[in-house]
């Protein structure tokens, strides 16, 4: 009797041993399915270009507005929204190359010092339809601004690199800023 109650004890274990494995195996059957890659070798590229950036405040069609409010005197927590031209030259009305879209917000309390995630998305030639994305801090009154360039797409898939800004026009009345941008960028 004994005997049979050990056996019946030790088989009851293994049924459930199994039943987990069963489980845990349907469990690795939903796991990420790996893709065969082209294994092509690319050739790393690196890329520089200069843009003029024009952040429009003024007028009826501005290209970049405040989406939410400061909460201090000094602007902090105001964030824009922006969809502004890219240029070639300096003038508005140099041929465009593309637009910046995305926002950026006024993350200092001690000066004017800008958080930016944007998009520039290129639309001549064969950056047609190519863009790069920027994240960053932004010292307006800094001569020289540096933000990284995190990643990009189509021309610019696995992109890294960083963008230098100086401010090539500012008006502090209406807020209107045309910035050149440097942009450095790894590619492939
Ligand atoms: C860019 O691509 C869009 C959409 O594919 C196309 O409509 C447009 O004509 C292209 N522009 C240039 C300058 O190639």
């Amino acid at each position: 009797m004994n005997t049979f109650l050990i056996l019946l004890t030790l088989s009851i274990s293994i049924l459930l041993h199994l039943a987990q494995c069963h489980i845990i195996d349907e469990h690795t059957n939903i796991d990420l399915v790996e893709l065969e890659l082209d294994q092509t070798v690319l050739k790393q590229k690196q890329s520089r270009f200069r843009v003029y950036w024009h952040d429009i405040q003024s007028g009826n069609h501005p290209s970049s507005m405040p989406i939410v409010k400061p909460v201090t005197k000094m602007g902090f927590g105001q964030v824009n929204m922006m969809d502004n031209p890219l240029t070639l030259g300096p003038k508005l009305s140099s041929k465009a190359v593309g637009k910046a879209q995305g926002f950026y917000g006024m993350a200092s309390q001690e000066e004017v010092g800008l958080l930016m995630a944007m998009n520039f998305f290129f639309i001549t030639g064969k950056y047609n339809g190519s863009s790069i994305t920027i994240l960053g801090r932004n010292a307006v009154f800094d001569h020289m601004r540096e933000m990284p360039v995190i990643g990009g797409s189509g021309l610019f898939r696995w992109a890294r690199g960083y963008v230098q800004a100086r401010t090539h026009d500012l008006d502090l009345k209406s807020g209107d800023a045309t910035v050149e941008y440097t942009i450095y960028v790894m590619h492939y």
